[in-house]
């Protein structure tokens, strides 16, 4: 058996790059003109592009250029940040997010990672069940499953599953940023916002949530801002490109990096000349 199964010739590969793109679908997030400022200071001047359903969208630039400011956007964070202005319109699935009057609906399907672990002041277990108990769930199983399935996901389950009680802010860094995406999780996002996750985390940690996000794409759309070059140039199905608060550049990540961007800038930052 063996024997044959060698004579058969290898099965096409087709390469990994194609076969993501086939994986790709049609956009789901359309950003259109999107101006944002705080007070008169603009952050974001007049951005559009998409993002399409199962890629992860990078985006990189230097400090400044807009890139937490647009994750702050899309989570209707102006509605906190009172000087914060959004003008221009993003739409999210179809749906135009300035009319989105229930923000915890609009938390349920956008899930945001921040750069550094928030401690909330609670076990393992009721930091990932805290957002499904608030919509409603007090099943017991129904919240143990959710907890196991989203930890799980976030590659930390093994790590904690015997200690589901103490508390989250007693785990090392890299375990609370995997503890915060398990919570992104609880709530089946349909997108992740995630900025920076790996400011507070050791290299290996880098690593597995790297392997993590790989996994996640296949089942939703992830926008990943980061100001580590190579890390887009690992994950992002496509890149952008922000500085000064401007969107430079959208392209294939692919082609960026292989000395095709259409914009000097662009070539000049990703190659690590300036930045
Ligand atoms: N709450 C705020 N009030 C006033 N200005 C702000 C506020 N937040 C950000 N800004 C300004 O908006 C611009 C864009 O900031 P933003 O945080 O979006 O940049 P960034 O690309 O995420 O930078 P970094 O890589 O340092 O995180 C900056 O000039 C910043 O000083
Ligand atoms: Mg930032």
């Amino acid at each position: 058996m063996v024997g044959e199964t060698e004579l058969q010739p290898a099965p096409p590969t087709p390469p990994h790059a194609e076969q993501r793109r086939a994986e790709i679908g049609a956009p789901i997030l359309t950003v259109e003109d999107l101006t944002i400022r705080y007070g008169n200071k603009v952050a974001l001047a007049n951005a559009s592009f998409e993002v399409r359903k199962h890629e992860i969208f990078g985006i990189v630039g230097p400090a400044n250029s807009g890139k937490t400011s647009f994750l702050r956007a899309l989570n209707r964070m102006d509605e906190f940040v009172h000087t914060m202005r959004v003008d221009g319109r993003v739409s999210f699935a179809g749906r135009d997010l300035s009319t989105v009057r229930n923000l915890y609906a609009l938390r349920r399907m956008i899930g945001v990672v921040f750069p550094l672990p928030v401690g909330l002041p609670l076990s393992i277990y009721d930091n990932v069940a805290l957002a499904p108990r608030l919509a409603g769930v007090r099943n017991r199983s129904d919240l143990d499953e959710t907890v196991e399935r989203c930890l799980t996901r976030a590659a930390l389950w093994d790590e904690v599953k015997d200690r589901l009680q103490s508390l989250g802010s007693l785990l090392s860094g890299g375990q609370q940023q995997r503890l915060t995406i398990a919570r992104a999780l609880s709530q089946d996002p349909q997108l992740l916002l995630l900025d920076e996750f790996s400011i507070a985390v050791d290299p290996v940690t880098t690593m597995r949530i790297e392997e993590v996000l790989k996994e996640l794409r296949h089942e939703l759309t992830i926008v990943l801002v980061t100001n580590l070059v190579q890390q887009a140039r690992r994950l992002a199905d496509r890149t952008a490109f922000f500085l000064n608060g401007t969107c430079v550049e959208v392209g294939e990540t692919e082609r960026l990096f292989a000395g095709g961007a259409k914009d000097q800038r662009t070539a000049d930052y990703l190659e690590g000349r300036f930045g």
